[in-house]
């Protein structure tokens, strides 16, 4: 397992309550701007690995755009059908403007 972070993209380009989905190594992981702050989730639905970039933030939540399951940001614990697994979650780092995500492998 690697400490390795990379740098993946800059608060000011993230606007409160939207996403910006970044690819380590082929993982798409979707940065999420919060109201507790900035969250990185793999970017993609547990329930039909469909991309879940430009599902509605509300607070630390997140709405699949596809079928409407809503995950927790903080923790990808899933809150509501039809998916049924957690989320995968990447541990972030924020220097400055700058944000950066641990390398997942
Ligand atoms: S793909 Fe996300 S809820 Fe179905």
């Amino acid at each position: 397992m690697t400490e390795e972070f990379i740098q993946v993209a800059d608060i000011t380009d993230i606007e409160i309550n939207q996403s910006q989905s970044v690819s380590i190594e082929e993982v798409d992981i979707l940065i999420c701007n919060t109201d507790s702050g900035f969250f990185a989730v793999e970017d993609k639905c547990s329930h039909a690995d469909i991309p879940l970039c430009g599902g509605q933030i509300v607070g630390n939540y997140i709405t699949c755009p596809v079928h409407g399951a809503v995950f927790d940001l903080t923790d990808g614990s899933v809150q509501s059908p039809p998916a049924f697994e957690d989320l995968i979650t990447f541990e972030i780092k924020i220097e400055g403007t700058s944000i950066s995500v641990k390398k997942p492998f």
